[in-house]
């Protein structure tokens, strides 16, 4: 795989070892450091991941210093333009864009499993009505794997395959039972004519009362929106599947420790964040540089939600898209004025960051996460549903992943080390003489 190498001293004792340097097909070389701790008895030390690539993939490629972003090699620019999130789907699962019918029978597959067990609805009830839909989301997941186990080999790229589709098909129904069970609403079953943001559209909305036609602006805007969301490499959620998917647990449970992953703020939770930071900024009525202020201001727990990534040091792609869809969704839907004025602090806010020295310096640019809340609120989904939508957007990015982990013969249980600063051969003392 490898003619470089990379040798590495230690300087204490002279000893080396030379290891291979790998040259990808994009993006900087990488060091294998497998043999390190067998030949010089160290481990590495790399908190947060800032260097250490966990894996090999041929699925997404980013390039944070150019703001690149493709999955299997096609540019998201274009996939956004051209593509469609089942198409995407197809492409990340099977490494090639399908033929007509190859896409008609993958749509037609997972239009047909978009129902879940009978069972599954009644877990809903055990869960208190003001529960976040993302709590509710990772047991629903979670539960899956009670429904799907007896005959699953996840060695089987077959099995892997059908377990994809599940997910696929499944999640949009899980997402939007979520929100009917916090509102008291009744469940709404899937509908087969409809396509796969429509439908999930018609889940979350309807009404038996009434006749529902899903809006095709938004689902063409949901889309897109699903599309930009599909898969980002190792991140946190994904590297998190991988982990626990690496003892070969199921797959379904490995997704939902995914979903637990993307909850927080730091990650997938902060297009809520985000919407909850614009509102608190025209709510107070105070300059948007107060707000810049704080986010400088280190004994500030305060930070600018939406903006910086570890990887992109340069503008989000999927931002810059995701902006557009905005502007452009609220222009075609006539916006409130709440809406707009949402929109109007989000782009001052940027614009404020962007001029700003310390923002500059970092490379802190707005990340994905900084308009796509505006969008899902003009579409009338409520704020705690924001990350679910990543959530049921990112699963085709997880299986993926998974899947492609699962063929590799040479993958392994993932088992980080650490470097050790605790205590060390204490002496028990008996309750009584402490
Ligand atoms: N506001 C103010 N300062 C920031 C921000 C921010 N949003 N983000 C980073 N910084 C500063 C940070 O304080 C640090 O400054 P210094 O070098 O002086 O200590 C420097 O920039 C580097 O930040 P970091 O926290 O060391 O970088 P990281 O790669 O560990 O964290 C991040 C990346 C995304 C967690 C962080 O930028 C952040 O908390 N952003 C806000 C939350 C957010 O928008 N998350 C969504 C990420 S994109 C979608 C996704 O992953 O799901």
């Amino acid at each position: 795989m490898s003619d470089e190498t990379v040798t590495i001293r230690d300087n204490s004792t002279g000893k080396e070892v030379t290891v291979p340097l790998y040259t990808p097909t994009a993006g900087p070389k990488v060091i294998d450091i497998g043999s390190v701790y067998k030949e010089l008895g160290y481990f590495t030390y790399d908190p947060g991941f800032m260097s250490t690539a966990s894996c090999s993939s041929a699925i997404t490629f980013l390039d944070g210093g150019e703001g690149v972003l493709q999955y299997r090699g096609y540019p998201i620019e274009q996939l956004a333009e051209n593509s469609s999130y089942l198409e995407v789907c197809y492409l990340l699962l099977n490494d090639r864009l399908p033929q007509k019918d190859e896409l008609d029978d993958f749509i037609n597959t997972v239009t047909r499993h978009t129902m879940l067990h009978e069972a599954m609805i009644r877990f809903y009830q055990g869960f208190r009505r003001d529960a976040h839909p993302m709590a509710i989301m990772v047991g629903c997941v979670g539960a899956l794997s009670a429904f799907y186990h007896d005959h699953m080999d996840i060695h089987n790229p077959e099995h892997r395959m059908i377990t994809a589709f599940r997910l696929i098909a499944k999640m949009p129904t899980i997402a939007a039972l979520s929100y009917r069970h916090a509102n008291g609403k009744p469940f709404v079953y899937p509908r087969n004519a409809l396509n796969y943001t429509e439908n999930f559209l018609h889940m979350m909305f309807s009404m038996p009362t009434e006749e529902y036609t899903p809006n095709p602006l938004l689902a063409k805007a949901l889309d897109l929106i699903m599309i930009l969301h599909a898969d980002h490499e190792q991140n946190a959620s994904t590297s998190t599947v991988r982990l626990a998917g690496s003892s070969d647990a199921n797959p379904f449970a490995a997704v939902a420790s995914g979903i637990a992953a993307l909850w927080g703020p730091a990650h997938g939770g902060a297009n809520e964040a985000v919407v909850r930071m614009l509102i608190d900024i025209n709510r107070s009525g105070k300059p948007l540089q107060d707000f810049v202020d704080r986010a400088k201001d280190k004994n500030d727990p305060f930070r600018l939600m939406g903006f910086g990534h570890r990887v992109y040091k340069n503008y989000d792609p999927r931002a810059k898209l995701i902006r557009e869809i905005c502007h452009q969704l609220l222009n075609d839907m006539e916006a409130t004025d709440e809406q707009q004025k949402l929109l109007d602090t989000a782009m001052a806010l940027e614009k404020v960051a962007l001029e700003d020295e310390y923002f500059v310096e970092r490379n802190l640019y707005p990340n994905v996460d900084f308009y796509s809340g505006i969008i899902f609120l003009a579409m009338g989904i409520p704020m705690n549903m924001f990350t679910v939508i990543f959530a049921m957007a990112r699963t085709i990015g997880w299986i993926t992943q998974w899947s492609e982990m699962m063929s590799d013969e040479t993958s392994k249980i993932g088992r980080p080390r650490q470097l050790y600063n605790g205590a060390i051969d204490l002496k028990y003392v008996p309750i009584d003489q402490r």
